[in-house]
């Protein structure tokens, strides 16, 4: 099977990490049968100041005629609104409806000082308050003065997509725990936890949360998929205090936003984490980092979230054991600890890290 990934490494810290993805795909054995072409795409600030578009039209073109998925790296986002510039990563989305982000988060064995986690987060990616229909109203100071809105939007289509990717995610766990050895998970059942804020919001966070349920209750999950509900603040407090307890979390954009960074938070580096931009039948694998401009030129910027990021591409394009094999090859270099980049209070190089991990591809 021959694939065309288009690689867009972006800004800072992008531009030393995405080599890495195209690396490990062209290490991958050829007894998987698989092929790879690459089209070198362009996004981001820098790419803004040359060319005046953040997302040039071709990289758009060539993704959406040519490509059957992407690796993209990171962008810089300019610290005061800068005029036309707005984020690519966010365009891209929309352009090519991908409706979901995903972020597995998982904590390396044998990690003492943490609790094991092992959790993917299913974040819906098109609407909620990132639809961005904001509006300021001038009002007299005697009614109250200057006041903002901003709509949330929550439809029935896009709950019961996303919840649907959550099960299917949470069946391929298990098939892939079911043929690993034993000890080697820390969960026995597949489970999805329905995030929201019903108790407040009772149309729109309600909608997400019966949508949910019904997607959740089709037969390819009855009985297969165990499903539960949590409020998204005493989510927050279950996070932080017993990450295991969590196996694949479905959530609306906003609340998925932030539980996902503070997942992050709890295996260490940032540059450990992987995310997937999916859409039907295309995917983006896309670190969880942006461009780090405090390490950027230095050679020590963690691959693992991109290898990673590489490897959940893959699991969405149907390539499962590709997927699986690269996931064991940077848990087992994680795992040896020897090679660390400073992130993970190691002094090894990226390039040191990324030879390693080829090694044991
Ligand atoms: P950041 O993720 O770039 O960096 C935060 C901290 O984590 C820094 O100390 C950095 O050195 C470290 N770090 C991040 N990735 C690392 C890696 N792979 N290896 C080792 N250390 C790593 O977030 P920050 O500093 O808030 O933002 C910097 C720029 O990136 C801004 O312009 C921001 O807008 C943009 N950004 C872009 C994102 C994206 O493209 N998806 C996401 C987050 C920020
Ligand atoms: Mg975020």
């Amino acid at each position: 099977r021959l694939l065309r990934i288009g690689l867009i490494p972006g800004d800072g810290i992008g531009r030393e990490v995405i080599p890495a993805g195209r690396r490990i795909l062209e290490a991958l054995p050829s007894s998987l049968g698989l092929r790879f072409e690459f089209a070198d795409l362009h996004a981001g600030f820098e790419t803004f100041e040359k060319t005046g578009a953040a997302l040039p039209d071709r990289t758009v073109d060539v993704l959406r005629g040519e490509c059957d998925g992407a690796l993209f790296g990171a962008v810089s986002s300019p610290s005061k609104a800068v005029r036309g510039y707005s984020s690519p990563i966010v365009a891209l989305r929309k352009k090519l409806d991908l409706y979901a982000n995903v972020r597995p988060v998982k904590s390396v064995r044998g990690d003492a000082a943490r609790k094991p986690i092992d959790m993917v987060i299913v974040r819906e990616n098109t609407e909620d308050l990132y639809v961005k229909e904001e509006k300021t109203f001038d009002r007299p100071e005697s009614e109250g003065g200057k006041y903002a809105e901003a709509i949330k939007r929550i439809s029935e289509r896009a709950s019961s997509r996303i919840a649907t990717m959550a099960g299917e995610i949470a069946l391929r766990r298990q098939k892939i725990r079911e043929s690993s050895p034993p000890g080697s998970s820390i969960h026995e059942r597949p489970l999805v936890t329905i995030t929201h804020k019903s108790n407040v919001l009772s149309q729109t966070d309600g909608l997400f949360r019966t949508a949910c349920r019904a997607a959740l209750s089709a037969p390819e999950f009855a009985g297969a998929v165990a499903v539960e509900e949590q409020i998204v603040d005493s989510m927050v407090y279950k996070l932080f205090r017993q990450p295991e307890a969590y196996d694949v979390i479905v959530a609306p954009n906003l609340y998925g936003d932030i539980l996902s960074d503070g997942a992050a938070a709890l295996v260490g580096s940032l540059g450990l984490v992987p995310s997937a931009n999916v859409g039907e039948g295309f995917a983006i694998g896309e670190p969880c980092h942006g461009s780090a401009p405090d390490i950027e030129g230095k050679g020590i910027a963690n691959p693992v979230a991109t290898l990673r990021s590489t490897a959940l591409m893959l699991e969405f394009l149907g390539e499962e054991e590709a997927a699986a094999k690269i996931y064991a090859a940077v848990d087992a270099s994680l795992e040896e600890g020897r090679l660390l980049t400073p992130d993970l209070g190691g002094r090894a190089t990226t390039e040191e890290v990324v030879v390693d991990i080829l090694k044991r591809l």
